[in-house]
């Protein structure tokens, strides 16, 4: 049997209206839908190599040999390509991020979109973009919406081959930036995966998720018609309904930093004030300011007056996950 290896390039991606909770743990099937854009420019290259040689999966992340929590993990999602293509080959993962590394972007949604496509594509499957989304969604749901290109939505669903996502509008449909605010860049305590099991701890989350159609909606609405304001209104709202969530758990999470919630005070002032941008944060203490193009500039030159800000990221909407 011969080596069969190919790379693929992902790139992660910012949630509108957020992912936070799932109807089923095991089939990482979520509570309510979401609706993000790709961030174009920040990529993980993952390159998979099915190798008759190796006894077990081996994973490189920038160089590193991984082992325990890490490896596991790309080793359970191995283990769902391989039973898929009627393979028991073990591999050998290499992957990186060209963003820097530990700037605190979640780089678990392009990691596993990569990782689907590439090691998929290194057994022989040929499947659809819809295929590729429903697996990636299986080991991080995030992931599900780095396959897609551009603006897109993820499905909430009862059943494993309903729960995918797809493109709502291509990356050039509308020049929106994310100039991310980089405040902390140490690991989280509490990762996303164990954040979403407590999701349904806290008395806030079945009046979030109730309310998420209506979110949706208007989010849709505001992408196709590239109408900033209802955006940004939407945007900030979604946030804080799912750092409520978050706050109110059993045990309570709290991923916000003092100089995050000066911002989040800050930001819709500037917007009143005629500087359209929209704050939108994930499960960590960074800032995604999201802006009209023309807004960048001067977006940027605010965040940099606030001395906790470290280092700024640029993103435009993204492509999707495809074969190098
Ligand atoms: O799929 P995960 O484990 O990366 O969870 C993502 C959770 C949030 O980033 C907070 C929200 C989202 O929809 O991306």
């Amino acid at each position: 049997m011969q080596t069969r290896c190919a790379t693929a390039v992902a790139c992660p991606n910012i949630a509108f209206i957020k992912y936070w909770g799932n109807r089923d743990d095991d089939l990482r099937l979520p509570a309510n839908g979401s609706i993000s854009m790709n961030l174009a420019g920040l990529e993980t290259i993952t390159t998979v190599t099915f190798d008759p040689k190796l006894k077990d999966d081996e994973f490189i992340f920038d160089g590193v040999p991984q082992t325990g929590p890490a490896l596991a993990r790309v080793s359970t999602h191995l283990d769902r390509l391989r039973n898929r293509a009627g393979s028991a080959l073990k591999a050998r993962v290499e992957s990186r991020n060209n963003f820097p590394q530990g700037a605190g972007i979640a780089s678990s949604a392009s990691g596993f979109a990569a990782l689907t496509a590439a090691g998929s594509a290194a057994l022989g499957m040929t499947l659809s973009e819809r295929e590729l989304s429903l697996l990636a969604r299986r080991e991080s749901g995030s992931a599900s919406r780095s396959i897609p290109a551009g603006f897109v939505e993820w499905y909430a669903a009862d059943s494993d081959e309903e729960s995918f996502a797809e493109s709502i509008a291509p990356p050039e449909h509308w020049a929106l930036l994310d100039v991310i605010a980089i405040l902390d860049s140490r690991p989280k305590s509490v990762g996303s995966a164990e954040g979403n099991r407590l999701a349904r701890t806290s008395h806030l989350q079945p009046v979030r998720v109730a309310d998420a159609p209506r979110r949706l909606e208007i989010c849709r609405r505001a992408v196709m018609d590239r109408d900033f304001t209802l955006l940004a209104e939407i945007v900030e709202e979604d946030t804080r309904r799912m750092h409520e969530v978050m706050r109110t758990s059993t045990p309570p999470l709290n991923y916000l930093l003092p100089a995050t919630e000066e911002l989040m005070r800050a930001i819709p002032d500037w917007r009143a004030h005629g500087l359209p941008a929209a704050f939108s944060i994930d499960a960590g203490p960074n800032v995604h300011c999201l802006c009209p193009e023309e807004s960048a500039a001067e977006v940027e030159r605010r965040l940099r007056e606030n001395t906790a800000v470290r280092q700024i990221l640029r993103a435009r909407p993204g492509g999707g996950a495809r074969i190098l």
